[in-house]
This record gives structure tokens, C-alpha cells and sequence, in this order.
């Protein structure tokens, strides 16, 4: 049994919520729904790892772990307890900042998630598992959930850009997240996970909050829990407002007035590959010129770093003073002070300003001189993430109903 302070609260809007919205927002019609819920902080994330946040996006999208990156990982591996600063830790456990709290099946049992914006399944922990693969995490017992029924026939499998995988079978159940139930959810229970899910005992799985058609359940994709509810809220979007280094919200049905500053700028999404696309028109260094340059990417909440074509990241760090590629990192390293410039990139006519102090996403030495860059390259992958260090700076929405982004500036 884990304690945690979980703060769910929820909303239900009456009327004019989307008119009251510069750029169409498409609601159901009648006021059904909307649901807030906040972030819990992972108790077992301990501290951040540059390298190892970056191999993760390669290894989500598929793309190879260049060589000098993957070297990185194994040293690091090689080095099951060490001295970090003052902390000594295991060194899986700087994956997942901030999780979610979500419930399955009658009576409801209570398992924490990562909710990931760049894929699309819902996968829990399992009693189907291997007990030893089971490291403390909350597992979803099927059998203990009146209210549980295979779905025949059926699995799903994730494998990774490194050749791990997660995979297992499919039941249909009843799944809660804040205020909202969905009674015929495919909760996707694993009956193998890979390593790195493993070894974090406070994360208990992933709900996919990309589109359906990229759900890996065979024979038959499975629906998104937020394609299930969608129709039963205010508006069929969902917002993310996720926080620099305090837990974050996630919002359905509704916008919160109040979450942001300014006026939203809208961007149209593609959703042809199955993830919230977008094209960015360009961006500037701290205080520069704009400069016009197309960046096709996807907004990613499960991506802890923004990353981006080479030569935006090179003409970036090209404005910090002692900032290199530095291949025994894997990545950009700059000196952790004087702040770096900012980052700015375009939103259609608006722009998303990424402060200095979030593009320094962790120091690479105990002495805390250099720091590990939180803009990174995008090779390999074939397109852009805006991930967390991206997102952490706005109030974001993905609008289904409109198949649009907004991103708004807010207090940070
Ligand atoms: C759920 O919604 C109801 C309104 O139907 C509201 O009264 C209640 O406070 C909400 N519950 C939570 C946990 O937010
Ligand atoms: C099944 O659920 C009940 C009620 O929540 C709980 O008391 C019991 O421990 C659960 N059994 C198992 C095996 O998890
Ligand atoms: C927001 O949009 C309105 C209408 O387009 C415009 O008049 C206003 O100046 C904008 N405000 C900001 C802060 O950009
Ligand atoms: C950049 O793009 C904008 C909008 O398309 C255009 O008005 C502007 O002239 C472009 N600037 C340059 C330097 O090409």
C-alpha cells in the first residue's frame, strides 16, 4: 500500500465556456462533462540524467542510439550505486518526474500512470506478470474486478527503438480518471514489461493520449480512453498545464480561463502519423531576430526534452558562450551559469518562449558547472518533440474536435 497526496477535483461547466474561446472550439452539444486532475510527484525520481532522458526519446520513436550516447548509458549502467552529489542512487530512477492517479475495475483499484500524449495505449501492470518482474508497483488483477472480461483473443505489444519490449493481453473494464468513467475501457494488461518500466516501482504503467490509430491491440485496435469519453464532455479536448518541478494538470472538456495569460495561438493538428503534429514556422535566440524555419514536430508529454532539427540546435548553442557537442555526454553541454538565452519558437503567429533557466535541464557533474541541455537533436526520429522541457513553459491544448493545438503563456 502506497500513500500518496492525491488532489483530484473536477468541474462541471455550465454554459458559454466555449464561446467565451478566440479560435472555434468544437463542443458536443449539451454540457456533460469536464474533469481536473493533478500530477503526483514520483517519490522514486531522485534526480535528473540528461543522457538517459534523451536515449529515451530515440528508443520511443524508433530511432538508433548514436554510438557516444549509448556509451554514456552503459557507463552509467555499469555503476548500479553512486555518488551524486550528495544523493546515492540507483540509476534507474530518474525516468518519470510526475505521474498520474487513475482507477480500473469494481471495486476501483488505484494504480499511478504516466500520461503520454505521443502514443496510445493504456497499459497497466499485471498479475500475469512474472513476479519477479513486479518491483513494487501496483498491479491491475483482473480477476480481483467484477467487472473485468477478456477481450478474446487479443493483445498488444510496444517494442522500443532498441528492440525491448512491453506486451501482454487485452480485458475490457471500467476505468475512472478524476470524475470521468469510461465502463468499456481496453485496459491493456502486461504480461511483460521492458527494463526501464521495471525498475521504477511508483510507475504502474502509461495511458496514451495520442490517437487511436497508432493503439498497438491486435487483431483490432482498442480505442483511447479519451476517444471513449470524448463525447461526454463539455468540449472534446483536453489541456495539459505541466509545471517546472512541481506537479502539473491535466484538464478535460473544458479551458480554464484562469490556467493561462494572453490569448491562445491555435495551430491546425496532423494526425495522419497517429500523434499531435504540428509545423512550428520558426524561432529566435533570446532576444534575436526571428528567423523562418519550418520545424514539423508533435507535442509529446511523455518526452522529457524539446527536440529539434541540428541546425536550430547548433545555431542555438552557438549563442552560448563554452556551450559544445559533447560526445562523453551524448549531447549539447554548456556551462550551467550565466543562464543561457532563451529558446523561442513559433505557434502560427504567436510564440513560445522556453526561459534559459528550463533549456538547462540537469548539471552533468557533481560540481554543477556544466550542464546537460534540455534542447537536443532530433536525428533519427524524423520529426520534432516538443516534449516537457516545450510544454512545461505553456498551457497547452489538444483540441480532438477541432484537430488543433493551442498554446498559451501562463505564470510560471
Ligand atoms: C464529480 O462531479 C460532481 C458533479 O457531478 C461533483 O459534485 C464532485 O465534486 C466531483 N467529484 C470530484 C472528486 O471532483
Ligand atoms: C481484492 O479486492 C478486495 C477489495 O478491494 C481486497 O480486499 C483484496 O485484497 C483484493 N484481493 C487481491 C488478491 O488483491
Ligand atoms: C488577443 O487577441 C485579440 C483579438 O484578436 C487582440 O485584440 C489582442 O490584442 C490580443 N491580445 C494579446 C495579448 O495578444
Ligand atoms: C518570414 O515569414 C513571414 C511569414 O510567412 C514573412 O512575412 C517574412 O517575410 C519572412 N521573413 C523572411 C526574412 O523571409
Amino acid at each position: 500500500m502506497r500513500l500518496f497526496p492525491v488532489f483530484l477535483t473536477a468541474a462541471f461547466a455550465s454554459t458559454g465556456i466555449a464561446a467565451a474561446i478566440p479560435g472555434h472550439v468544437d463542443t458536443s452539444p449539451g454540457n456533460k462533462g469536464t474533469a481536473s486532475l493533478v500530477q503526483v510527484r514520483n517519490p522514486n525520481f531522485e534526480f535528473r540524467h540528461g543522457p538517459l532522458a534523451l536515449a529515451k526519446a530515440y528508443k520511443k520513436f524508433g530511432a538508433p542510439i548514436p554510438e557516444d550516447l549509448r556509451a554514456v548509458i552503459a557507463r552509467f549502467r555499469r555503476t548500479p550505486k553512486r555518488d551524486f552529489g550528495s544523493v546515492s542512487t540507483d540509476p534507474e530512477k530518474h525516468d518519470v518526474e510526475y505521474l498520474t492517479p487513475i482507477s480500473i475495475g469494481t471495486p476501483p483499484q488505484d494504480l499511478i500512470v504516466d500520461f503520454d500524449t505521443g502514443s496510445s495505449d493504456l497499459w497497466v501492470f499485471s498479475t500475469e506478470m512474472a513476479a519477479s518482474d513486479i518491483k513494487g508497483q501496483t498491479v491491475y488483477d483482473p480477476s480481483n474486478s467484477s467487472t473485468s472480461q477478456i477481450l478474446q483473443g487479443s493483445t498488444w505489444e510496444i517494442t522500443y527503438g532498441d528492440g525491448s519490449s512491453s506486451s501482454g493481453d487485452v480485458y475490457i473494464d471500467t476505468v475512472t480518471i478524476g470524475n470521468l468513467t469510461v465502463p468499456n475501457q481496453a485496459v491493456e494488461a502486461a504480461k511483460k514489461v521492458s527494463s526501464e518500466f521495471t525498475e521504477d516501482p511508483n510507475n504502474d504503467g502509461l495511458l496514451g493520449l495520442g490517437f487511436t490509430s497508432i493503439n498497438t491491440v491486435q487483431p483490432t485496435p482498442q480505442n483511447t480512453f479519451f476517444d471513449n469519453i470524448k463525447e461526454s464532455l463539455d468540449a472534446r479536448l483536453f489541456t495539459a498545464d505541466l509545471k517546472h518541478g512541481a506537479p502539473g494538470s491535466y484538464n478535460f472538456g473544458y479551458i480554464d480561463p484562469a490556467a493561462y495569460i494572453g490569448n491562445i495561438s491555435w495551430t491546425p493538428v496532423d494526425n495522419s502519423q497517429g500523434f499531435w503534429g504540428f509545423t512550428s514556422p520558426g524561432y529566435a535566440v533570446g532576444t534575436g531576430a526571428f528567423r523562418n524555419h519550418s520545424m514539423t514536430g508533435i507535442a509529446d508529454t511523455g518526452t522529457t526534452l524539446l527536440l529539434l532539427p541540428k541546425s536550430v540546435v547548433s545555431a542555438y548553442y552557438k549563442e552560448i558562450q563554452g556551450a559544445e557537442y559533447d560526445s562523453d555526454q551524448g549531447g549539447y553541454v554548456f556551462p550551467c551559469s550565466p543562464t543561457p538565452p532563451d529558446f523561442v519558437f513559433g505557434v502560427n503567429n504567436g510564440i513560445v518562449t522556453v526561459p534559459g533557466d528550463m533549456v538547462s535541464y540537469a548539471p552533468v557533474d557533481t560540481a554543477n558547472q556544466n550542464c546537460f541541455g534540455g534542447i537536443q537533436r532530433d536525428t533519427g526520429i524524423g520529426f520534432s518533440i516538443f516534449g516537457d522541457v516545450a510544454l512545461k513553459t505553456s498551457f497547452v491544448v489538444f483540441d480532438a474536435g477541432g484537430l488543433q493545438l493551442g498554446w498559451a503563456a501562463k505564470n510560471l
